[in-house]
């Protein structure tokens, strides 16, 4: 997408950013095996930098933090949100491929991950110009949901309330420009640890946007998504703090660092689960075996408390799996022995399909992200107004506007299965509307300008996987993302087609917008619309839900509603693999949200 922008690469890797100067174990080898520690935590992403961070705040407790990725300090690609493509496929992920997807075609996804330092918060999506700064709490439905499915309303979205806004600093956007009519300051946190900010440059298509939700009722402005109604378009709230990307790091990390209780090891990745003791007949893990590659030693630290792991949808099930805490058959195929009969650990796996629909536009002189993807001139300009100033179109990361909508009723979709959205103001789908060229199966045109206004399903019914190939912690996981598996999940896809048609209608499109390009303009009926969702759709990379929580005596759950892990002591999960669904929303934010919280559990618990 931004191939243009390759030609910075060997800017970046000058790492003109001075590194804050930080404390950290760098080596496996560095951490005090005579220190005693309370808790803990595996992965340093939203979810274990959160729940590691306040859990060192009591300073009663010795808190490890570990992360098998490297430091991210003074990275650019990671810190100017415009350059965040370039860390897709490099050192810093962990470059996971999918199973050929049926649902697809038969194509294959390159499924970026974070392996550093602030874990997938500090990275972005392979041939996007998607990241994971949209900060989203994700619609109050879904928080209902997450409360009935558990039994536990502590998960409802009143009861989290204080845990949202704890989480949350609104600040200043990096223009300087006003937040009145953007967003709504009364429901947000303005002390906490992560900045939550509106764009910082303004594009011309930006009032566009505006003026259609102005004209077409379908598509109605709302002034803030994260108030509980996600439905219509409003502007992206982004982790961004002044112009540069607000990671876990930056936000809940590095400020907390160089205090006696709280130790942060890098390049150490957790290899197994260690089963330490059987407490009320169930086996206790408090022990976490880690190394920093297939080749070194291994080494084994021990929580007196908890063992808490935050390793992602993808990797946390990897990790049960290979302590011997999954499917019993599964386990012995891979000679594995079985410590813990849970049949749905790495299950339930699910995601977003995203669709990129493009037109040819004549921007009329307007800055397009066309111009500066082509431009080396332009990109040397625009990284230099970030470095000097913080300002101009490299603080934006993703669309300054975002929609979230139902389809209109009549589809006569759900005749056959229930609508699997989490209620009645919870969106079927999603329009991230960007200047520029877009797509994950055609390179960018070398002229032109263009419009693409991409189109995510958010409540999918197709269910994918997480296995082990073999019981080597270095193997790569077995990933199935069960993309577009339902029939419905390309019907609603086929719908959101509709709903973009509808959407450049509008007058403020009219002589911007040309014409569809390639193979969108040649989908018309609705057998041609599905084919095209199925050649043409990726992901947005929000894998979810592979050890789903669930009522205590529920078939399904792999965690009981506080996050500990059914049938075992002493061990959590605190990451987007214990949302029952993925969230209608991005869902950064709810991993912060379910951080908090499981904080405050496990201190409930400690005493
Ligand atoms: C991912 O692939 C890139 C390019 O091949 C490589 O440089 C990098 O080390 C890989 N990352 C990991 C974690 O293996
Ligand atoms: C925004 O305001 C801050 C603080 O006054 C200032 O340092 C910065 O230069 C301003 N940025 C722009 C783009 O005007
Ligand atoms: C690239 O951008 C520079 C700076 O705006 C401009 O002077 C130049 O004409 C552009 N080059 C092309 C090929 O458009
Ligand atoms: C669709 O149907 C639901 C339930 O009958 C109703 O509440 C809603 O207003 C309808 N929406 C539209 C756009 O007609
Ligand atoms: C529902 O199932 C019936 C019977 O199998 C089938 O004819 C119909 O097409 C299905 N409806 C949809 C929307 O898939
Ligand atoms: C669109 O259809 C035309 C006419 O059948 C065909 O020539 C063209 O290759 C198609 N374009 C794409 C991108 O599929």
């Amino acid at each position: 997408m931004r191939s243009g922008l390759a030609r910075l690469a060997s800017l970046l890797a000058l790492g003109l950013l001075p590194a804050a100067s930080a404390v950290l174990y760098t080596d496996p080898s560095q951490v005090p095996s005579t220190k005693r520690y309370d808790y803990v935590v595996i992965g340093s992403g939203a979810g274990g930098a959160t729940v590691a961070r306040r859990l060192a705040e009591d300073p009663r407790f010795n808190v490890l933090l570990m992360e098998a990725g490297i430091d991210d300090a003074g990275r650019l690609d990671v810190q100017v949100p415009y350059l965040d493509v370039f860390t897709a496929g490099t050192a810093i992920d962990w470059n996971i491929t999918t199973l050929p997807q049926p649902g697809l075609k038969g194509r294959t996804i390159a499924y970026t991950r974070g392996k550093v330092l602030g874990g997938t918060t500090n990275l972005s999506t392979q041939c996007s110009f998607l990241d994971y700064m949209c900060y989203n709490r994700g619609p109050r439905d879904d928080w209902e949901k997450y409360a009935r499915v558990t039994g536990d309303p502590g998960w409802s979205w009143n009861a989290l309330q204080g845990v949202m806004r704890r989480i949350e600093r609104l600040t200043t956007p990096a223009d300087n420009s006003s937040l009145v009519g953007r967003v709504d300051p009364s429901i947000h946190g303005l002390t906490g640890p992560l900045s939550i900010t509106v764009r910082g440059f303004e594009y011309d298509i930006d009032h566009r946007i505006v003026q259609t939700t102005q004209q077409l009722p379908e598509f109605p402005f709302n002034l803030d998504h994260n108030s509980g109604d996600m439905l219509g378009i409003g502007y992206t709230q982004s982790t961004i703090y002044r112009g540069a990307r607000d990671s876990s790091t930056t936000s809940y990390i590095r400020p907390f660092l160089n205090r006696p209780n709280f130790d942060v090891v890098i390049n150490a990745q957790a290899t197994k689960l260690l089963q330490t003791a059987t407490e009320f007949n169930l086996p206790a893990f408090r022990g976490v075996q880690f190394a920093r590659s297939a080749s070194s030693p291994r080494y084994t630290v021990y929580a007196t408390r908890e063992v808490i792991v935050s390793a992602g949808a993808i990797h946390s099930p990897q990790l049960l799996l290979l302590s011997g805490i999954g499917p019993p058959n599964e386990l012995r195929a891979v000679n594995i022995t079985p410590i813990v009969n849970a049949p749905y650990v790495g299950k339930n796996l699910q995601d977003h399909p995203l669709l990129s629909n493009t037109f040819e536009v004549d921007p009329r002189g307007a800055l397009t992200g066309d111009d500066i993807a082509r431009n080396q001139t332009l990109q040397n300009i625009f990284l230099n107004q970030w470095i000097q100033s913080r300002s101009g179109p490299f603080t934006v990361g993703s669309p300054n506007l975002l929609g979230f909508f139902r389809m209109p009723n009549g589809t006569g979709i759900f005749q056959n299965v229930s609508d699997p959205t989490s209620g009645p103001r919870s969106p079927h789908y999603e329009f991230l509307t960007f200047t520029g060229f877009v797509s994950f199966v055609e390179p960018p045109p070398q002229t032109g300008h263009y419009l693409t206004i991409l189109t995510a399903l958010m409540a999918p019914i197709g269910r994918g996987s997480v296995r082990l190939p073999n019981n080597n912690p270095f193997a790569k996981p077995i990933v199935d993302l069960g993309i577009l598996a339902a029939r419905e999940d390309v019907q609603v896809m086929r719908e959101s087609v509709k709903a973009v048609r509808r959407f450049v209608k509008a007058t403020p499109w009219q002589g911007y917008v040309l014409r569809e390009h390639g193979a969108f303009a040649n989908a018309t009926t609705d057998a041609q619309i599905e084919d095209y969702v199925r050649s043409n759709t990726a992901t947005v990379f929000h894998a979810s839900s592979s050890l789903a929580m669930g009522a205590v005596n529920s078939i399904t759950g792999v965690l009981n509603p506080d996050l500990t892990v059914r049938g075992t002591r002493g061990l959590r999960v605190v990451d987007l693999s214990a949302a029952p669904t993925v969230p209608e929303a991005h869902p950064l934010g709810a991993v912060y949200i379910m951080a908090e919280r499981a904080a405050d559990l496990i201190k409930s618990v400690a005493h």
